[in-house]
């Protein structure tokens, strides 16, 4: 089973799930509890996350991630809601609203 192991703030969080799970079902359903999330549409950009071991495992990002987080996903930030887990992954979920990095970063693009 693939382990998950999620930063949150000064608080690490690790556990098995089920291969093939969206992390955001599992935190709906409780399996999860600590990640935050919104729409989990990709949408909101509530359950943004940095990946910071297990990328190669992960599917590439899609037009919906490549929409909300702009340059983001290039430095490896992906939303939650839109990845199927199938091996061991350790990500990173920011203090900050994602929305606010993502206005940063529209701005430094603006000014270029
Ligand atoms: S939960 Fe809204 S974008 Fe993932």
């Amino acid at each position: 089973m693939p382990k998950v192991r999620l930063h949150l703030e000064e608080e690490v969080y690790e556990q098995e799930i089920k291969e093939n799970s969206n992390l955001v079902v599992l935190a709906g359903t409780r399996q999860l509890p600590h990640l935050k999330y919104g729409c989990g549409m990709g949408k909101c950009t509530k359950c943004a996350c940095k990946i910071l071991k297990g990328e190669e495992n992960l599917q590439e990002p899609n037009w919906k991630e490549k929409k909300m987080l702009g340059e983001k996903v290039e430095e490896g930030y992906r939303l939650a809601c839109q990845l199927t887990i199938t091996d061991d992954i350790e990500l990173k979920q920011e203090a900050v609203p994602m929305k606010k990095i993502k206005q940063e970063a529209t701005k430094v693009s603006s000014t270029n």
